[in-house]
Formats: C-alpha cells, sequence, structure tokens
C-alpha cells in the first residue's frame, strides 16, 4: 500500500516547501494531502508542481475550526484507514500594525487550537510507524518564560485539555492588557509555541508502537510571515530547504525524536 500524508497550510510558505521535499522521497502510489483555506489556492500549488511523483489532492480544512479538521480525517479514514505523515504546520501570522490585544485570539486558535485539533483527530489515525509533527519554533521552551508561570506547562501532570485552558486565559489576559503584570513575554508568538510544544509533549506519552510525535522548529524561513519581522533575509532559508531537515527527521527512531522539539537534526532543551 502506497504512503498517505498531509500537510496544513501547504499553499505556500513552508507548508508549500514540505509538499515539495515529500514530493521528492514519494512514489507513484503514494498520496500528498494539502490541507487548506483555500482550494483554488492548494490546486495551483500543486499544479506548479513540475515532476510529480505521488498522487496529489487539495483539501479544505481551517484548523481554527474543530468540524473542518475532523470532516478531513473522516475523509481520509473511509479512503485509506490510516495515515503515515501527518503535518500541523498552519499558523495564523502576526501582524505588525495591529495591537496584540485585536489579533490574539484569532491567533491562538488557530496556532494552538489548530494544532490541538490535529493532533486529537489524527493521532489515533496513524499508522503503527506513523509521524505527527507539529511545527513550532525554538521560542516554544520554558527557557523564554518566567519560572514562575512553568507550572502551568508541566506536561507531565497536565492534560492537553489544561493546556488550552491555559491559552485561553492567557488570552484574555492580553485582551484585558494585564498579560505583561503576569509575567508573560510581550511577544505572543512565545507564549503560542511553549502551548504548542506542551501539547506535543502530552501527545507523544500515548504514541503507540514505532510512532513519533514531534514538534519541530524550522529555522528562519523567507516566507510572507517572517519576511515583516526582518530587515536583513539574506540568511533566511527557502521554504524548500528548511523543509529538508524536518522531513529527514521522519526516518529518525522514535527514541530519538518522540516527544521532542528539534532543529537541525538536533533537541532543543524543554527547559
Ligand atoms: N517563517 C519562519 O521563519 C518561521 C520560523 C519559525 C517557525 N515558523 C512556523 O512555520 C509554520 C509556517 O509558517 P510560514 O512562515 O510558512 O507561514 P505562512 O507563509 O504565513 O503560511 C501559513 C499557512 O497557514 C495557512 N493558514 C492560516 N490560517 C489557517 C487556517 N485557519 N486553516 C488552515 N490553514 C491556515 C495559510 O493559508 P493562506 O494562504 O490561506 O493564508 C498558509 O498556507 C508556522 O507554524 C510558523 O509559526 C516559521
Amino acid at each position: 500500500m502506497g504512503k498517505v500524508a498531509i500537510i496544513t497550510g501547504a499553499n505556500q510558505g513552508l507548508g508549500f516547501g514540505l509538499v515539495e521535499q515529500l514530493n521528492a522521497i514519494y512514489k507513484a502510489g503514494d498520496f500528498i494531502y494539502l490541507a487548506v483555506r483555500r482550494v483554488a489556492k492548494g490546486q495551483e500549488a500543486i499544479d506548479s508542481i513540475i515532476d510529480k511523483k505521488a498522487h496529489f489532492e487539495a483539501v479544505f480544512m481551517d484548523v481554527s475550526k474543530e468540524e473542518s479538521v475532523q470532516a478531513v480525517m473522516e475523509y481520509m479514514a473511509a479512503k485509506h484507514g490510516t495515515v503515515d505523515l501527518v503535518i500541523s504546520n498552519a499558523a495564523q501570522r502576526m501582524d505588525k500594525e495591529t495591537p496584540y490585544r485585536l489579533q490574539v485570539a484569532e491567533f491562538i486558535q488557530t496556532n494552538n487550537m489548530g494544532a490541538y485539533h490535529v493532533l486529537k483527530h489524527f493521532q489515533p489515525l496513524l499508522t503503527k510507524k506513523g509521524r505527527l509533527i507539529v511545527v513550532a519554533s525554538g521560542f516554544g521552551t520554558l527557557t523564554h518564560l518566567t519560572t514562575k508561570l512553568h507550572p502551568l506547562f508541566a506536561t507531565t501532570e497536565r492534560s492537553m485539555i489544561d493546556i488550552n485552558r491555559v491559552m485561553h486565559e492567557y488570552v484574555e489576559e492580553v485582551k484585558a492588557g494585564t498579560d505583561a503584570l503576569k509575567g508573560w513575554p510581550k511577544w505572543i508568538n512565545i507564549p503560542s509555541k511553549i502551548g504548542q510544544v506542551a501539547l506535543v509533549r502530552i501527545a507523544a506519552q500515548k504514541k503507540k508502537d514505532a510512532q513519533a510525535i514531534l514538534a519541530v522548529c524550522p529555522g528562519l524561513v523567507n516566507t510572507a510571515a517572517s519576511r515583516p519581522f526582518f530587515e536583513n533575509m539574506k540568511h533566511a532559508q527557502s521554504p524548500f530547504q528548511a523543509a529538508k531537515s524536518i522531513i529527514d527527521l521522519i526516518d529518525r527512531s522514535p527514541d530519538e525524536i518522540n516527544g521532542k522539539l528539534m532543529k537541525f537534526g538536533e533537541e532543543i532543551s524543554w527547559q
């Protein structure tokens, strides 16, 4: 049977780089699903791949809505039964011009609840050697958070629902302007990425067989999301380059990657 992979937010940026890298190692009979919120853009992305090895399909998915993620899971379960590779990559961009209090709710709903929806619905569909990768960032560790907030992300004791509650409370703090008083970092991307990695650490405790659930940091990638924040993108990787070190992780043994945050093949320590 062919391999089956799904990548969220796959029509542009790193997501499309991941699609292209996967195409380079997949063969005829394998399937790559691009889960996108604009199917026409997903189809355009597919059409732009010159040397198609696998079979491609763009499927509608708004990761911020659980029913949307569940619908794709049910579609794929009916078609294939299991999935070999799931990459939760979709993310709402930070907007430099808009105050955080006005964008934080949608940001967390997409980036954190989106990762949660994918973990909840796709982890049970993984094959015995399946991989579920959440694209996070090197900011997603407790080293970027004041120690008094560390217990909120005590992943050995807490559930994914607990982490979701922490993130919703964080949203309310930012909206009320009380986040700094509580010790949260200024940049909303940091709590968000810590929340994503916390979800991965919890989900990874329940992995079965030779599966692995992991988070990754792609390093700086030249995309429409990162460009507004950096004057000089000379050292940024192209999405295709950045995707290589992530796709290379698929073949690593579960002991080396499960529950970890990986960057360029190495683990980044949680605290
Ligand atoms: N770029 C970097 O330097 C960098 C560094 C560290 C980590 N990362 C992480 O890498 C991932 C990809 O980032 P990127 O730079 O490639 O961003 P990007 O270019 O903005 O791409 C984000 C993708 O997510 C999609 N998306 C947004 N909201 C969605 C939703 N509700 N449902 C489904 N898809 C949705 C977008 O779709 P549309 O095309 O419809 O908008 C787009 O395809 C993110 O998790 C980001 O945090 C990036």
